[in-house]
């Protein structure tokens, strides 16, 4: 991994379009403090490479204080573009020059696009959940979505399905406040409801009954997390004809997950959606098809490395 270096001079930008063969390579960055963690430069470097495209993907870390100028870097002609991830995604759009309409609504930007020197930034995480949820052959109008969490991530999600038409949402969280805000969010036909992170609590335990998709936002069961090894829902809750859709990928089958295949109902996990959100972003920066395969398959080979050296 290439460091950041918020020392070297921007260059000019020389065209608009991102796959113009320039006779030199292009960059593609990933903006987050800390990245060295992040799958993202493997699987997007794959599929950069299996369509022959000359770029190359990097990890940038870069601090709070150096963010704009990470930014303008990003104007030169030799970079098509670059992912947002933790802690930047919402500081960033004051720094870009076009967020579209889906960025703000989301309040977050993950993608952006240099367009001859012009940043445009979109959000493609809305894109993964949905893709995410339609490969695993789930359809989501009218249904019945319990979200639990209410963090960045489970903004993505409200965006998500809303857009997709599901008839209600329940959002579960512990701390009340911040579910209020993702109320907010609803709005037109979509019946909007909130139940507290308390097992204790029936309204809780009814909305996981009652739903046809539990998603899993919060970070309960990642590996290394401090809710490591548990699950916010109990296997008791879940059925068959259900489908638990954890946003942790980390490990792959995370407690929650273990739970709702325990009782029958369909898991989805976590990688499907940072793969198909990047891919959403290849296809963005490249205007080519993603290869979503080789993107899956680098994505879990790094995982299964990484898991092997801890
Ligand atoms: P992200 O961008 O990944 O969503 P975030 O914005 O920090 O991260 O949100 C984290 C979410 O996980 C929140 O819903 C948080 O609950 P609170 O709003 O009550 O803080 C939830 N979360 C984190 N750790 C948790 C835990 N141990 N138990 C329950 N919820 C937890």
């Amino acid at each position: 991994m290439r460091t950041w270096k918020s020392s070297a001079p921007p260059t000019a930008a020389i065209d608009g379009d991102p796959v113009t063969p320039s006779g030199r390579t292009r960059t593609i960055a990933l903006i987050g403090h800390p990245v060295a963690h992040s799958l993202s430069p493997r699987f997007q470097q794959a599929a950069l490479d299996a369509l022959g495209v000359d770029a190359r993907y990097e990890a940038w870390d870069v601090p709070p204080e150096e963010l704009s100028i990470a930014v303008e870097r990003l104007r030169s002609g030799d970079l098509l573009g670059a992912n947002v991830t933790v802690p930047h995604k919402v500081e960033i759009m004051r720094f870009v020059d076009r967020p579209d309409a889906l960025a703000e609504r989301v309040g977050a930007v993950n993608t952006i696009v240099n367009r001859g020197g012009a940043l445009e930034a979109t959000n493609t995480d809305v894109a993964g959940i949905v893709r995410s949820l339609e490969a695993a052959g789930v359809e989501l109008q009218g249904k019945r979505v319990t979200l639990i969490g209410a963090g960045g991530a489970a903004r993505a999600v409200v965006v998500a399905m809303r857009s997709a038409g599901i008839e209600r949402l329940t959002i579960v969280n512990r701390t009340p406040g911040r579910a209020a805000a993702l109320l907010d969010l609803g709005g037109g036909d979509l019946d909007m409801r909130y139940a507290p992170l308390d097992a204790s609590d029936g309204t809780f335990a009814s909305s996981i009954r009652t739903a046809d998709v539990v998603v899993q936002s919060t970070s309960v069961g990642m590996a290394h997390g401090p809710a490591e090894g548990e699950s916010p829902v109990p296997a008791e809750w879940f059925r068959p004809g259900q489908v638990a859709f954890d946003l942790v990928y980390v490990p792959e089958q995370t407690p929650f997950l273990a739970a709702a295949e325990a009782a029958g109902a369909q898991p989805v996990g976590g990688l499907s959606m940072l793969v198909h959100q990047g891919a959403e972003s290849f296809r963005l920066w490249t205007g080519m098809e993603p290869p979503v395969d080789v993107m899956f398959a680098e994505a879990r080979r790094a995982l299964a490395e990484r898991q092997h050296s801890t």
